[in-house]
């Protein structure tokens, strides 16, 4: 068993005085990234709903998953917990050798930025700012420091093979570039887990192929890969695939 240690960051970039973070580490499973130990989420409103059930599941370094499921089953709650955008309201999440569950959310916004990385089916780019700055501005919370960051969104833009359009506002590209760039967003602080919801959704078979191609290469290179979708090609190219009902998570065999 080894503790990791995470380098306390801010949002420049600069060492800061780091605190939940370090005293919430845990004794650590080799290879393990994140686990869930039955977690649940409920939605109080109208009728209480259940979005997530008892879920366990751990994801590995360098795992590929999948997530399929009808429409409300769970899914996008599911990518929300493990991406630190919500709190599950029963149950335990530990990411990165970490206990997320005691931590305040300026601790949970700064593990987000070191080691996660978020693609989602709207491409969400800020249509003012080129293609380069949207990269540059995935980078605010990574702990990566000012004077590497240019160097790195070049590199991330390589990766996807959008260098070319560095100079582009993300309103002149098609859906299929936009998408690659938001994948550059999302690796260029060099996340060790990139969830994904639905990133095919609004793209045509021959662009989700070609967004597909560059989960995969990523996948090949080390990084590890929670897929929501409801395209089979997408999902069968995970190498662990699971199903969401009714907030339940199931791995097929
Ligand atoms: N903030 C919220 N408040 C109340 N209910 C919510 C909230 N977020 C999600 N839910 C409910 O939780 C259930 C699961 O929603 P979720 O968005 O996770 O589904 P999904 O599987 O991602 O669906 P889709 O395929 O349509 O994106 C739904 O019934 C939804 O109405
Ligand atoms: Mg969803």
């Amino acid at each position: 068993m080894t503790t990791e240690q995470l380098a306390p960051i801010s949002p420049d970039g600069d060492d800061g005085p780091d605190s939940a973070v370090l005293a919430c580490a845990l004794p650590r499973a080799p290879g393990v990234l994140a686990r869930l130990e039955g977690v649940s989420r409920s939605f109080t409103g109208v009728i209480e709903v259940l979005a997530l059930r008892d879920v366990d599941l751990t994801i590995f370094q360098g795992d590929y998953l999948s997530i399929r499921g009808p429409s409300g089953s769970g899914k996008s709650t599911m990518l929300n917990a493990l991406g630190l955008l919500d709190r599950p309201t029963v149950g335990r999440y530990e990411l990165a050798g970490v206990d997320t569950g005691p931590l305040p959310d300026r601790d949970r916004t700064r593990l987000r930025g070191q080691r996660l990385g978020f693609v989602f089916q709207g491409f969400h780019l800020l249509p003012r700012r080129t293609v380069f700055e949207n990269v540059l501005l995935g980078m605010a919370y990574s702990g990566v420091p000012r004077a590497s960051r240019r160097a790195r969104a070049a590199r991330a833009l390589e990766r996807v093979s959008m260098t070319h359009r560095a100079s582009f506002y993300p309103t002149t590209l098609s859906g299929g570039e936009r998408q690659r760039v938001a994948i550059a967003r999302a690796i260029a602080g060099e996340p060790t887990l990139l969830l994904a919801d639905e990133p095919t959704g609004n793209l045509d078979a021959a662009t989700s192929a070609e967004v597909l191609d560059v989960l995969e290469e990523l996948n090949g290179a080390g990084l590890a890969v929670v897929v929501v979708t409801h395209d089979p090609d997408v999902s069968s190219a995970a190498r662990r695939q699971f199903t969401m009902r009714d907030g339940r998570l199931r791995e097929e065999p």
